[in-house]
């Protein structure tokens, strides 16, 4: 069991969690990722390793479903069942000189710790931070304290630039040369971010598709990187940002849409209702819900696996009967 050491609401829908792992502390690097299972029953669930003492692991995440929806309800002093990593490769750390990272959403969990590892390599560190509104930016004045430049924007102007996240990026661009620039956040704003630098500066992503078992056995997680198919739990989750098929990530992620959208409705909704109403959802009706989600997605692959075979065998059948009719 990892003990809670520390939960605390950041913002809107956006919670801090220090866990006790000091054995994950140990190896930890930024770009690192955990998965976590809250108990028994629980879904695997990755998160990005925020931030790291001696002994514990933060993680900052944001209420979309089931198991997000039921860490928000931990307190101090509770514990998760399981807690595996650090998994995936660590970002490349180097005194590369000047360095933007484009953050967005979540995504700002994984680069502060980044931030703060490429500092102290005495890089200058040029954070460009997005969110949907002011009290849903995340670690402002943390990452204040690291970085060279901060940029705030909201999507709604309630702090900062009011405008997303690739503006600024684009006018600094016109005006200055970044050694690296990093993005982590959603795949379409990863995309554009692909496409302001691309032949201007090398780029990194950070992807996080779905991912199952984070150790390069199910499959669940591959993504098309230079034409090549790739595991974003072993392989990444950091990859060239030019070489990545966002298109792809983004195709495959709205084939989940019908079934998220349910599960945001159901935990985001009841999360509010609960506070209110404290009336409490059966836990194993719950989870057999978010099992059939993920079970209904690896449907629609196979089936869609198995009509690309049919369609490929098609014009092979065509042929030899026409041979046979000769
Ligand atoms: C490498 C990696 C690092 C991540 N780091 C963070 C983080 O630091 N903070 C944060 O808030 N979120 C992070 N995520 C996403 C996080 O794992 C999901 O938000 C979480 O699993 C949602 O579970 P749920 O039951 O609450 O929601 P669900 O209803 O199950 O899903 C809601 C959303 O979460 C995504 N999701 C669900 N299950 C998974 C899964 N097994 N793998 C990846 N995405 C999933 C779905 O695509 C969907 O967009 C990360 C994902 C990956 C792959
Ligand atoms: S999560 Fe299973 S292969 Fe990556």
């Amino acid at each position: 069991m990892y003990k809670i050491l520390k939960k605390q609401k950041i913002g809107q829908g956006i919670y801090e969690l220090r866990i006790e792992a000091k054995h994950i502390v140990k190896y930890a690097k930024p770009g690192n990722f955990i998965i976590l299972r809250k108990n028994e029953t629980g879904e695997r669930a990755p998160f990005t390793i925020a931030n790291l003492d001696n002994k514990s692991i933060t993680i900052l995440f944001n209420v979309v479903g089931k198991t997000t929806a039921d860490l928000a309800k931990l307190k101090k002093g509770d514990s998760i069942k399981d807690v595996a990593g650090p998994l995936g490769n660590p970002s490349e750390i180097g005194e590369f000189g000047t360095v933007c990272i484009v953050s967005g959403g979540t995504g700002c969990a994984s680069a502060y710790l980044l931030s703060k590892a490429l500092k102290e390599k005495r890089n200058k560190v040029i954070n460009i931070l997005g969110a949907k509104s002011k009290d849903q930016i995340i670690w402002e004045d943390k990452f204040s304290n690291i970085s060279d430049r901060l940029i705030v924007c909201t999507d709604d102007g309630s702090k900062g630039m009011h405008c997303l996240v690739t503006k600024p990026l684009e006018k600094l661009l016109k005006k200055q040369y970044f050694n690296r620039v990093i993005a982590i956040g959603p795949p379409v704003m990863m995309k554009e971010v692909a496409r302001l630098t691309y032949q201007r500066a090398r780029t990194f992503v950070h992807l996080a598709p779905i991912m199952v078992d984070g150790i390069g056995m199910c499959g669940g997680c591959r993504v098309k990187v230079g034409n090549e198919t790739k595991f974003a739990c072993v392989d990444g989750p950091e990859f060239d940002a030019h070489e990545v098929d966002f298109d792809s990530i983004i195709y495959r992620n709205s084939r989940y849409f019908d079934e998220e959208q349910e599960s945001h409705e159901k935990h985001h909704g009841s999360c509010i209702t609960k506070a209110a109403t404290k009336k409490k959802t059966p836990v194993k009706q719950k989870s057999k819900k978010t099992i059939s989600k993920k079970k209904a997605a690896n449907k629609k692959d196979i089936a869609s696996r198995k009509k690309k075979k049919t369609i490929n065998k098609k014009p092979v059948k065509k042929k030899t009967a026409r041979k046979t009719k000769k």
